[in-house]
């Protein structure tokens, strides 16, 4: 007896899932109660070079990996399509579905979830934060809470440039090159740089936590990119630093939301924040402040998301064993 999986898109983040599932095998069979079989990579170009691994079955056809049927697909490809359409089809097919996907997911994550409905599991906390678990706490350990406000560090690549920039000396194209290298930024690093990946990841959590977003037209979006050397040397005199911050709240019942560069002073609860990492610093109306910090991202971080939220479906849904 089997648990199919297959993955969609194999760069930083498909090649990290497929490391997790080799490396926690005997582990994850264990916690599973039933060995993983990968069943199928799905990628867009079979000719580019890289190393595939030669004893799972690789395809460009989606409509192979359908025909394998797997129980659960992750989809690590960037931007709303052809990502959107793999996993409306695989859901009609009842097959449980795990993305890292934000920009997909901000636009599209609710019609998903309504497709899916009790019957399909959709993980999608790597989406965002990464490793940082932030939606697995506010779905299944806040729920009682009311959250009032959230302010948060949600881009990776921007924080680690700010932070490189500040602490080190290192000029923007330094720190973002050194930031791709690393496997932070996407390969098109314009939405890490101009603010929309944390857009992005911001209205995911307003639609968790509110379960609807501000209108996207009136949400402020500045990215780290107009910074000036005069806006750095002053923050550094005043013993500041300069962070990405999103944030949201509920003022007279209205969401107001914005996603801009700030100057935060050593009393600020992200001022700590380095180097790659996120954190949420959010108000719940029982619990109070609090803060949660870890990896934004990388390729291990976010697969460990992936395949945390994968575990967690095999656990909470019947999934058909292949014998
Ligand atoms: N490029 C993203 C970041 C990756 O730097 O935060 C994680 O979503």
């Amino acid at each position: 007896m089997t648990i199919k999986a297959a993955i969609l898109g194999f760069g930083t983040v498909g090649q990290g899932v497929y490391q997790i599932l080799q490396t926690k095998r005997d582990h994850l069979t264990k916690l599973a109660g039933a060995p993983i079989e990968l069943c199928g990579i799905l990628v867009e170009n079979l000719s580019k070079e890289r190393e595939l691994p030669y004893s799972v079955f690789v395809t460009d056809q989606y409509e192979q990996i359908l025909a394998q049927q797997p129980d659960v697909i992750f989809e690590a490809i960037v931007g709303e399509e052809p990502g959107f359409s793999y996993l409306t089809k695989a859901i009609d097919q009842h097959i449980h579905v795990i993305t890292a996907n934000k920009v997909m997911f901000a636009n599209h994550g609710n019609h998903l979830l309504t497709q899916a409905g009790e019957r399909v599991g959709i993980g999608y906390e790597a989406t965002t934060a990464a490793g940082t678990p932030i939606l697995g706490t506010i779905t299944r350990l806040l729920q009682v809470n009311s959250i009032t406000k959230v302010e948060a560090i949600l881009n990776g690549t921007s924080n680690y440039i700010l932070s490189s920039i500040q602490s080190e000396g290192r000029s923007f194209q330094d720190a973002l090159e050194e930031a791709q290298k690393r496997g932070f930024a996407e390969a098109d690093p314009t939405n890490d740089i101009k603010g929309y990946d944390a857009f992005y990841k911001l209205m995911i959590l307003s639609q968790l936590i509110y379960r609807k977003q501000p209108s996207w037209e009136t949400v402020l979006c500045e990215g780290i990119d107009q910074i000036t050397a005069d806006q750095f040397i002053n923050a550094q005199q005043q013993g500041s630093k300069i962070r990405h911050i999103a944030s949201i709240e509920v003022v007279n019942g209205k969401l107001n939301a914005s996603v801009k560069p700030q100057v935060l002073p050593p009393s600020h609860g992200l001022y700590p924040v380095d180097g790659v990492d996120n954190a949420i610093h959010l108000i719940g109306d029982l619990v109070g402040p609090l803060t949660l910090r870890g990896a934004g991202a990388g390729q291990l971080p976010t697969a460990s998301a992936m395949v945390e939220d994968f575990l967690y479906i095999l656990q909470s849904y019947p999934v058909k064993q292949h014998i």
